[in-house]
């Protein structure tokens, strides 16, 4: 079945922000035990910075849900500063009261990685499976580290970077290109979530939203399999919304 995607389009990155921090709060008090798993990137500072203000302000707790990050870079040392594990520390993880027996990022330098992918797809089994997803999105339409090609079926394994996402992500590497592999959850792993948001900020992402959106179910569009999934809601900036034309100007369905 082929649902529609409920598009959100807020004025501004700030709204986006305090939008897809809201819905996260939400799912929080109406299940103080779910289970969430979250980006990295840019697009979800605000998000975190958010969720951090609600935490510090109104008491906001973390301490009973578990979260599950979607990726790592291969090969980086957790305390690597470019890695993701060091990332959700600074930006959220170090910041809550998030327990830290409930809190998984993928170790890009275990020993035997493919052991590692296998591990964390059993743990997310184990949390009762995933209630709330938040994605970025590439600007090729990856979603995760799952980049096109990437099969709709796959679950958490060690993947190869397209070469452009590795120059769009070299910012974190002091220009350095990103590595070359990353451990990333699945499509399937991403799809078999009970709940799935979308964040897309900014003109960069106008093309890949458009396509994600309107475009071909297709796997050389990981985010199209979004509209095989019978709940998700993109919450979109008015820039990164700029390409999917007039109906979807105001909050509706696109
Ligand atoms: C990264 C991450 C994705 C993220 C995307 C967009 O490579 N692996 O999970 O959604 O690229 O990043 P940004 O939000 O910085 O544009």
């Amino acid at each position: 079945m082929r649902a529609a995607l409920r598009t959100r389009v807020l004025t501004d990155y700030e709204a986006m922000s305090a939008a897809a921090a809201d819905v996260v709060a939400s799912k929080l008090r109406e299940k103080p035990h779910a289970v969430f798993m979250i980006p990295t990137g840019t697009t979800p500072l605000g998000m975190y910075r958010g969720l951090v203000e609600r935490h510090e302000r109104e008491g906001l707790s973390f301490a009973l849900a578990t979260f599950f990050n979607l990726d790592e870079y291969l090969g980086l040392p957790p305390d690597h500063p470019a890695s993701y594990h060091v990332y959700m520390r600074e930006n959220f993880y170090g910041l809550v009261d998030v327990d830290p027996g409930r809190v998984h990022v993928p170790d890009g330098a275990a020993p035997d990685p493919e052991a590692e992918c296998e591990r964390y797809e059993r743990a997310i089994r184990a949390a009762g499976g995933v209630d709330l997803c938040v994605l970025g999105i590439g600007r090729n339409g990856h979603i995760g580290f799952n980049e096109p090609g990437a099969s709709f079926d796959s679950r958490t394994r060690v993947v190869r970077l397209a070469e452009s996402t590795r120059r769009v992500n070299a910012t974190d590497f002091e220009g350095e290109r990103a590595p070359e592999r990353a451990i990333s959850v699945g499509m399937r792993t991403i799809s078999d979530s009970r709940e799935v948001l979308l964040l897309a900020s900014g003109t960069n992402k106008a093309r890949a939203v458009a396509a994600a959106v309107g475009g071909e179910v297709s796997e050389e569009v990981p985010a199209s399999a979004l509209r095989l999934h019978p709940n998700v809601t993109l919450l979109l900036d008015r820039d990164a919304a700029s390409d999917l034309g007039g109906s979807a100007s105001k909050e509706g369905r696109a």
